[in-house]
């Protein structure tokens, strides 16, 4: 059991202009784990804004993962990798490549994304990108690892524990 917290990074969702699906889209594909969505919130594009929520989430002790989505494009005003960057203890690359590399494969643009993933305390920071279809695709890579990693960060695994899919 894990708590998350889910956090759209948009101007147009800040402003009330567009409906945050891409958040709705992380709930849903989380009720297939055994995860509560403890925080939500929606934030404007603002590096100082977005590092200073994730820093709060972390730091508060009741959220074991972060899922960002948004802003992680080639767009001025797309911060969020480097609010993340400025804020967690360690990167966790290999979350963000396979990302981009299996759903490149299906969707060539997904290279542009140049989200990043690290760990700040006990706490799993991953950015998504922002289309639905970002989020469903992304996260049908990445989820089956994320109990695993949430495991390890909490220190409730001192083993390598064998996934199903390995010897
Ligand atoms: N990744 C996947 N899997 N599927 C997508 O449709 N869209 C891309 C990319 N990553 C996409 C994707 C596009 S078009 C952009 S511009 C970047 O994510 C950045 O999106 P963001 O700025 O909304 O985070």
């Amino acid at each position: 059991m894990f708590n998350t917290g889910i956090l759209t990074i948009s101007d147009k969702g800040w402003q009330g202009q567009r409906r945050d699906k891409s958040g709705q889209i992380i709930r849903e594909s989380l009720s297939s784990l055994s995860s509560s969505t403890v925080k939500y919130e929606i934030i404007p594009d603002e590096l100082d804004v977005i590092a200073a929520k994730l820093i709060e989430w972390a730091d508060e002790g009741g959220v074991d993962i972060i899922l960002t989505t948004g802003g992680t494009g080639l767009a001025q005003r797309d911060v969020t990798p480097e609010a993340t960057l400025s804020i967690v203890d360690r990167v966790v690359p290999g979350l963000t490549e396979a990302m981009r590399v299996e759903t490149s494969k299906v969707t060539p643009s997904a290279i542009l994304s140049r989200a990043v993933a690290g760990v700040r305390g006990k706490c799993l920071i991953i950015n998504l990108p922002g289309s639905p279809k970002a989020v469903r695709e992304c996260l049908e890579v990445i989820l089956p690892v994320i109990p695993h990693a949430i495991e390890i960060i909490k220190g409730e695994v001192t083993e390598h524990k064998a996934m199903d899919s390995e010897a």
